[in-house]
């Protein structure tokens, strides 16, 4: 019989509404959250030299050596904190190294404590461990914007873990180093653990990154090679987990996934070395692109209320058009010719809008636009008939 787990186990939005559109001709993808740049050449180099040279055998369960050295460099490098290798387990991509923290952490009927909005995977993760979730509501006319208070009032002495996302999927807020510190006391008094989700740092464009492991060690950090060095298909990633829980979380690693790719590893290792001009590159040209995407909507009619500030994504309201978001992903998909996921995945303060990902070229991104303001003309010509 099924799993009630599995049951329980809700689709990914983005994912049927890419389906859907690749089967249809001449769609603009702002649905997915997928680079729309080539890996930097010097990381295919080292990766097909590693295949070259026979790297193909198991590496150990926690990584390379050298990776793990070259990330705990990375963290020396962009933070000034300093990570032990022996705490960084490399994983195929973040999303496994979610898993571990959680499979670590929670028992079932734990309460873990997300944002809403918030990434459309991250209940079900929850799930599968038979965690309980519990939101924080951030709104969307206080411009998504986490708030200590907001927070204070969800984490207590029940909570065993709270997880954070910033940059954050869907919204694209970016969490101030004074913020996250004061979250990091507020989840040490409630004697709960911090979850964090750094996998589009990099991607920040008013300010700088702040990871969690500058204001405490207690903390699990999951991070990954997919969104800044647009290597979403090599399945690379790495989590930093508290010293006391290596141990154990490597168990888990070790019987469930046993190592990461050896020769992507080593691809790995390159992109850490060599990749900080690809990365400030990419993160100006994201910039612009939000920069032109946030003109655009306004001139959708349309009200954002808030400057995303990383990531590559914005959500807008769309709850002035006939229906609901589904009904609105629908009408952009159906009749502009424009792919965009609808919200209620992320949460109930996305219900209303649409997720809209500027991962891509800027022709593509106008392209969208005009289409997306032609499609609007229409129905207010037809609405005024
Ligand atoms: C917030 C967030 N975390 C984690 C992931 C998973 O990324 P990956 O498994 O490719 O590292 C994604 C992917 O879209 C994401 O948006």
């Amino acid at each position: 019989m099924v799993s009630e787990r599995a049951t329980r186990t809700t689709p990914f939005a983005a994912m049927d509404v890419l389906e859907r559109a690749n089967r249809m001709d001449d769609v603009v993808h702002l649905e997915v959250g997928e680079p729309d740049f080539d890996t930097p050449p010097a990381v295919t180099e080292a990766a097909v030299a590693a295949l070259r040279a026979g790297e193909t055998g198991y590496t150990s369960s926690k990584g390379k050596p050298e990776l793990r050295a070259a990330i705990s460099d990375y963290y020396d490098r962009r933070y000034g904190v300093d990570v032990a290798p022996e705490r960084i387990v490399v994983t195929s991509g973040s999303s496994p190294a979610l898993l571990l923290a959680f499979s670590t952490l929670v028992d079932p009927g734990d309460e873990v404590v997300l944002t809403d909005p918030h990434y459309a995977c991250y209940p079900n993760f929850v799930r599968q461990t038979g965690g309980r979730i519990s939101t924080v509501s951030l709104p969307a006319d206080e411009g998504f914007r986490p708030q200590v208070s907001a927070f204070e009032r969800a984490v207590d002495s029940e909570t065993e873990a709270l997880l954070l996302n910033s940059p954050a999927n869907p919204t694209g807020a970016v969490l101030d180093g004074t913020t996250l510190e004061e979250l990091v006391a507020l989840a040490d008094r409630a004697d709960a653990t911090v979850i964090s989700d750094e996998v589009y740092h990099g991607l920040t464009y008013d300010g700088e990154d702040h990871t969690v492991l500058e204001y405490t060690d207690d903390a699990f950090v999951l991070d990954g090679f997919s969104k800044r060095f647009a290597m979403t298909g090599w399945r690379l990633g790495w989590l930093v987990a508290p010293p006391e829980y290596v141990g154990h979380v490597n168990r888990i690693a070790q019987n469930t996934l046993i190592c990461a790719p050896n020769f992507v590893q080593s691809g790995g290792v390159a992109a850490l070395e060599s990749g900080d001009d690809f990365l400030a590159d990419v993160r100006d040209t994201y910039r612009e692109r939000r920069d032109f995407v946030v003109d655009a909507v306004e001139d959708w009619g349309m009200s954002l209320g808030y400057t995303p500030g990383g990531a590559y994504y914005l959500l807008v309201d769309v709850s002035h058009l006939p229906g609901d978001s589904f009904d609105a992903a629908d009408f952009f998909l159906e009749d502009a010719g424009v792919a965009m996921t609808p919200g209620p995945d992320f949460g109930a303060n996305a219900a209303d809008s649409l997720r809209v990902s500027y991962a891509n070229s800027e022709a593509q991104l106008r392209e969208a636009s005009d289409r997306i303001q032609r499609a609007l003309e229409r129905v207010e010509l037809s609405a005024a008939d």
